[in-house]
């Protein structure tokens, strides 16, 4: 059973200004995880990932229905591409399945997560 829908549309020109001006933005938004994938990254790669993790738990606290706040920090999820470039989902604070697809241009970043319950998640 589906418990929630979220998209989310980001600048990564907005991520990267955001990046440059403030230090705390990787730490605050990626979790460790994700922070050692971004290592591995450089260039166009490197903002597209930064800029997706921030799409992703924007889209993620939408599916939720609370925003980004307390109930849903960006440090209660991690989304780790699997080998074949697949993000998936790591968090605690949903019982049942979260799927996650991403989508760029040059320019933006496209997400979606969907939060699924019942007899096919986990809860
Ligand atoms: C809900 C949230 C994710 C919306 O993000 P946004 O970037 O402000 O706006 P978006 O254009 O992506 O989304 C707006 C839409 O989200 C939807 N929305 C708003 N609150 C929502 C909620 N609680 N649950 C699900 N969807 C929600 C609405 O459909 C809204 O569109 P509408 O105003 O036309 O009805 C936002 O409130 C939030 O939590 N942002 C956190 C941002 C942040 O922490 N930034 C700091 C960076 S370090």
């Amino acid at each position: 059973m589906i418990k929630g829908i979220g998209i989310d549309i980001t600048e990564i020109k907005r991520v990267q200004a955001a990046v440059n001006k403030h230090a705390q933005f990787i730490p605050k938004v990626l979790t460790p995880a994700e922070q050692a994938q971004l290592e591995n990254l450089s260039g166009q790669r490197y903002w597209e990932y930064i800029s997706s993790r921030f799409s992703l738990k924007e889209s993620f606290s939408k599916a939720m229905g609370t925003g980004i706040g307390t109930q849903v920090g960006f440090q209660d999820i991690s989304f780790i591409n699997n080998d074949l470039g697949r993000p998936e989902v790591f968090q605690s604070i949903f019982s049942g399945r979260a799927h996650a697809s991403v989508s760029h241009t040059d320019q933006l970043v496209m997400t979606e997560v969907i939060l699924e319950e019942g007899s096919d998640g986990n809860s």
